[in-house]
């Protein structure tokens, strides 16, 4: 610590130049005292064209408001819900990529990256910080760029694996002591449970969970209570899987990798999670680029992928980050996992949902709205779970797919799905219908 020059926020962010690309760490902790340095640059007339990246972050993000057009430009990689006005109405932009690549965009020149701002826990007698909750595409924007501000937090936590990176990689100290941004999440409601309970119903012993995000994988965990040797390899983790691990359900004895650990790259959550991670070797916060690589996934046994969508077609189709052509949220790790899921032995990927939204349209549709995204390709399609159940598509011809998600869509709805895969497929859907009855 002897040997770290501290300079104010205002002064590190100096650095940045015009047209200059920076990477900000991500999700719960975002370095909010050097984006107010930064915006006061900018309120100055001092900067133009500074591209802003990460995945989504948790917090204020005022850099995408209209009066820093053509100063700052969030291109982000995941929109989450503190940019999604700004995102739809133009003012920030997102970047099509898979989770897992996020770090390649940096790491093979894609784009480029002047400067990563980033917040880690005080340095430990060995000279290491610990990246905390955001390791995801952080470690790579700490490897790729020009310059780093690193913001020592005594609130992050100091967690393992790739998260722990040395002093020397840091050129620019800051101190800036605040609690990260917590997230909470509301309680399942009845249909979330009862899609909770289908796909646990999916779940073996022995199996290693991923969970996407959304309101479902609490759901899901919750269901959990009577399970045995879980595992967790994912990219986020929330409060849902804390009483798994207290009650030693979650203990991760059955992993073909990092036997033990639960392996994740980024976390949102309450302060309990970020309190659970600190100093705990059972965590092991990692690079997205091993955490999200399929083939790695699938190198544990029984992996079983819950991701949510938005909307899916009668073919399979799901569309997770758009509603029609208004973009909503990302690509993010769905289709890592749902892969990896099926590679790994004895995996089974999900895709679970209400079968409605809450003003009770039908969330599963004939076609994709025009404009909607698809995230997850047909081909890539295993399980699909509603509150009225799981059916498996793999394998499965496009009007038994049909058949399928209609079977777990509304009953209000079924009628008029049914007539238009009719009208789809024509007579012989009806006729496979009959057939499988
Ligand atoms: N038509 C119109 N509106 C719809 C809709 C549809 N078919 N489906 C959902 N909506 C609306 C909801 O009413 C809700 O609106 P509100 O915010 O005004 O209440 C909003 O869209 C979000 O839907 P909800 O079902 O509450 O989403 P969620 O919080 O459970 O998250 C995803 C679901 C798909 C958005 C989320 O899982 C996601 O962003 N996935 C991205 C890809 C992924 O899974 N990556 C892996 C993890 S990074």
């Amino acid at each position: 610590m002897n040997s770290i020059k501290i300079v104010s926020a205002q002064e590190a962010v100096n650095v940045v130049k015009n047209g200059d690309h920076i990477h900000l760490s991500s999700v719960a902790s975002a370095p909010q005292s050097l984006i107010k340095a930064l915006l006061e640059r900018g309120d100055k007339g001092e900067l133009k064209d500074v591209k802003i990246h990460h995945l989504h972050t948790e917090g204020a993000a005022p850099y995408a408001d209209e009066k820093y057009a053509g100063i700052f430009q969030a291109d982000q990689f995941f929109v989450g819900g503190n940019l999604r006005k700004q995102t739809q109405a133009g003012f920030a932009d997102y970047i099509p990529v898979f989770l897992s690549e996020t770090q390649k965009l940096y790491r093979c020149g894609a784009l480029p990256i002047n400067v990563a701002m980033i917040q880690v826990s005080p340095p430990d007698k060995h000279g290491f910080v610990s990246l905390g909750t955001s390791v995801d595409a952080t470690l790579a924007a700490v490897e790729c760029a020009d310059h780093t501000i690193a913001v020592i937090n005594k609130y992050v936590p100091r967690a393992f694996g790739d998260a722990m990176i040395h002093s020397s990689k840091i050129d620019i100290w800051c101190e800036n002591h605040e609690p990260l941004e917590e997230a909470h999440f509301t309680t399942p409601d009845e249909i979330e449970l009862a899609i909770g309970a289908h796909c646990a119903g999916l779940i073996e012993d022995g199996a290693c969970l991923q969970m996407g995000i959304g309101a479902i994988p609490n759901a899901v965990l919750a269901k959990l209570g009577n399970h045995k040797n879980l595992g967790i390899h994912t990219e986020m983790f929330a409060d849902g899987v804390l009483p798994l691990v207290e009650a030693g359900i979650i203990n991760g004895e059955n992993k073909g990798i990092d036997k033990g650990k639960m392996v994740s790259t980024f976390l949102m959550g309450s302060q309990k999670v970020y309190d659970f991670i600190d100093d705990n070797p059972m965590v092991s916060m990692m690079d997205v680029g091993y955490t999200n690589d399929p083939y790695i996934i699938a190198k544990n046994e029984k992996v079983t992928a819950i991701n949510s969508a938005l909307q899916i077609d009668i073919t399979g189709q799901v569309c997770a980050d758009s509603i029609g052509a208004k973009h909503y949220s990302g690509v993010g790790g769905q289709v890592d996992f749902i892969y990896g899921a099926s590679l790994s032995k004895g995996g089974k990927a999900m895709i679970a949902m209400p079968s409605v939204t809450k003003k009770g349209m039908s969330k599963i549709a004939p076609m994709l709205n025009v404009g909607a995204g698809v995230v997850t390709t047909r081909a890539h399609m295993h399980y699909f779970v509603t509150e009225y159940g799981a059916v498996d598509l793999y394998g499965k011809t496009l009007q038994e797919r049909a058949r399928l998600i209609i079977s777990v869509a509304h009953p209000d709805h079924q009628a008029e799905l049914d007539k238009a895969a009719f009208e789809r497929f024509g007579p012989h859907h009806t006729y496979i219908k009959n057939m499988c009855k």
